[in-house]
């Protein structure tokens, strides 16, 4: 058997992976207009507006509206849909925290639904149990950018009149049968940070096609003004969240690569599934096939459960990290997170301590990620990622170089 590299053998690979942002000229370009227009916020902006009209066509969707960032667009997404104080939130446990502090940062109460155990994202199956007088919304998350069943989700939210709002913040240009993600929902929000497919360090943008939303969202984001009020009518209470020019700047400058990049990461996604499926121990995640374009954020993929049972995770990806593959932990289940029961605890006076199985063994035991610039390397890179799966798991003893 071939040494590790945690044990002095010969890495399989020491060539870095892409970096991520990808710049260039194209964000110069932009950033240089904003810079000598002297208009950089407030009101004659040109570039905010022109990329809101981008991205929602880009997206299918009616009406965008740009904010601060991913956490503050799911805020207002519920603000906006009426969602208040006390209100409940079902949502995934396997997601980033500000899934939950959004709801949080208002007052209303995140109940996480489980996830599927072979896609990793919201269960609808569970949620109907959750319900109670006083759930006002469903957020679901794109986890990794492959959208959730928006198919069954929208029939339950429907049924039950819930508003559904999609955190998309890993999913830019995803589609779900052929439709993009943001607005299959009643709202959907995205996130600019720094790791996100389209980086603006930071920033956001709520998508919907219903205008009153969209009308309310604004003003929330506004200060309270309306949009064809004067400067000091503010009709509600608001505040000021707005993005600024040179976010929207950099933000164009990125969407002109993001076509050429998803396919890309769409190819090289497609391939490594391919190339791990064939590893005893490993299993690749399930992809609906009514994902018609994953967003591929991360790349996720998990131990069986034989192996997960008597390896730490931990160790696997020690291991990997020596080879040179950069695979990560992610989250913590946010079930599970005591910031959370305790901040629940103080709205509700409950200590509430959900279960989620699922999730929390996906999280503790099973699932690896990579993330999405790894993606934008090229094919032989792709195979080095298997190789050293393959050489990692026949090390911890699963006993095969590879299915028959
Ligand atoms: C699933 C998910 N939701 C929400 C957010 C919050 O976005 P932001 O960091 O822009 O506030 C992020 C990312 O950071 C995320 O990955």
């Amino acid at each position: 058997m071939e040494a590790l590299a945690i044990h002095g053998g010969a890495p399989v690979r020491t060539k870095p992976f892409p970096q991520w942002p990808v710049y260039g000229e194209a964000e110069e370009r932009h950033l240089l207009e904003v810079l000598h227009s002297g208009k950089w916020g407030g009101i004659g902006r040109v570039k905010l507006p022109e990329f809101e009209e981008r991205f929602a066509a880009f997206h299918g969707a009616a009406h965008a509206v740009t904010v601060v960032n991913g956490t503050v667009g799911i805020t207002i997404a519920l603000m906006a849909a009426g969602v208040g104080p006390g209100d409940e939130v079902i949502m995934p446990p396997y997601t980033f925290i500000a899934t939950a502090t959004s709801s949080l940062l208002f007052g209303a109460i995140p109940v996480f639904a489980d996830v599927e155990p072979d896609t990793l994202l919201l269960d609808p199956d569970k949620i109907e149990a959750l319900i109670t007088a006083k759930t006002k919304a469903i957020v679901t998350v794109h986890l990794g950018g492959a959208p959730s069943d928006m198919t069954r989700l929208r029939t339950i939210a429907d049924r039950h009149g819930l508003t559904l709002i999609e955190d998309s913040a890993q999913a830019v240009g995803a589609r779900w049968e052929g439709k993009a993600v943001g607005a299959l929902g009643d709202l959907g929000t995205f996130s600019f940070q720094s790791s996100k497919n389209i980086n603006a360090g930071e920033g956001g943008i709520i998508l919907t096609n219903d205008k009153k939303l969209a009308d309310k969202a604004w003003s929330l984001v506004n200060v309270g003004r309306i949009r064809e009020g004067a400067w000091y009518q503010h009709e509600h209470i608001g505040w000021n969240l707005r993005m600024t020019e040179f976010q929207a700047a950099v933000l164009l400058g990125q969407m002109s690569r993001l076509d050429e990049q998803m396919d890309k990461r769409e190819r090289n996604g497609k391939l490594l599934t391919e190339l791990l499926g064939n590893i005893v121990g490993i299993h690749t995640i399930r992809r609906d096939p009514r994902i018609t374009k994953h967003a591929y954020h991360l790349y996720l993929f998990k131990l069986d459960s034989s192996v997960a049972d008597t390896v730490d995770k931990n160790e696997v990806i020690r291991r990997l990290n020596s080879e040179g593959i950069p695979v990560s932990y992610g989250y913590v289940s946010l079930n599970r997170n005591e910031a959370l029961i305790r901040e629940i605890e103080s709205r509700t006076g409950e200590r509430r301590v959900q279960d989620c199985p699922i999730s929390e063994r996906a999280c503790q035991k099973e699932v690896l990620w990579l993330h999405q610039n790894v993606l934008l390397a090229e094919e032989e890179d792709m195979v080095d990622i298997a190789k050293a799966v393959r050489k990692v798991m026949a090390s911890l003893g699963t006993g095969s170089m590879g299915r028959p």
